[in-house]
């Protein structure tokens, strides 16, 4: 097993993946870390939403690609990544999921005061414990704008008073991906 610090600063997001599903039990596994994480008032108002089903994804993606371009098209010089982001929700064909074989939406209960900590907390919790089993992830906050409707959610089977909160794709790395550069943060010491 790999040492924690190692799989912290190893940890990628991967963006392409080979076709083998990850299996139940290993969802079951990151799931189970998710609830190791803290949460305020140790509420755990989290829930999760596994999709493997290839039609869903495909319809989710399509989805998310539609609600996605005209939140991004005012800001599409704000940066060359921008822009290239939205030429790839525009290209007809593309995955938001990058054809992973499985998205797992944690859901955060509405009525928990620290809900989008707490589940963001659950979600870097899957993200290190998938690495560190050789299984790649990423969060597709692109998704957001789409499972703001809550008919859809509701459609996906999301339970009553409950919100999309993180979009997790999971899946096996095809290849090795480099890590993006990472700024010196700002560190105020006061002694
Ligand atoms: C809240 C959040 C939303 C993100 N949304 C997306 C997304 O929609 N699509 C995507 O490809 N990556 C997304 N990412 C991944 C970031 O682009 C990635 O974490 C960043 O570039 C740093 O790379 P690293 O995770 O490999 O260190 C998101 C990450 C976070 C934390």
């Amino acid at each position: 097993m790999k040492d924690i610090i190692e799989v912290i600063k190893t940890r990628r997001s991967v963006r392409e993946y080979k076709e083998d599903q990850v299996p139940d039990k290993d969802i079951e596994f990151l799931i189970d870390c998710a609830r190791y994480a803290p949460s305020g008032f140790n509420m755990q108002p989290w829930s999760f939403l596994v999709i493997k089903n290839r039609d869903t994804l495909r319809k989710l993606s399509e989805s998310g690609k539609k609600s996605m371009i005209p939140l991004l098209e005012p800001f599409k010089d704000a940066s060359p990544k921008t822009k290239n982001f939205l030429l790839f929700l525009k290209t007809k064909g593309t995955d938001m999921f990058y054809n992973a074989p499985v998205l797992v939406i944690i859901l955060g209960n509405k009525a928990a005061v620290t809900v989008d900590f707490d589940c963001s907390m659950a979600a870097q919790n899957m993200m290190l414990a998938a690495h560190s089993r050789g299984i790649g992830s990423c969060w597709i906050g692109g998704l957001l704008p789409a499972l703001m409707n809550e008919e859809l959610l509701k459609e996906l089977g999301a339970p009553e008073g409950y919100k999309e909160v993180a979009p997790l794709i999971f899946g096996y790395p095809k290849g090795k991906t480099a890590l993006p550069e990472r700024s010196e943060p700002q560190v105020i010491w006061l002694k």
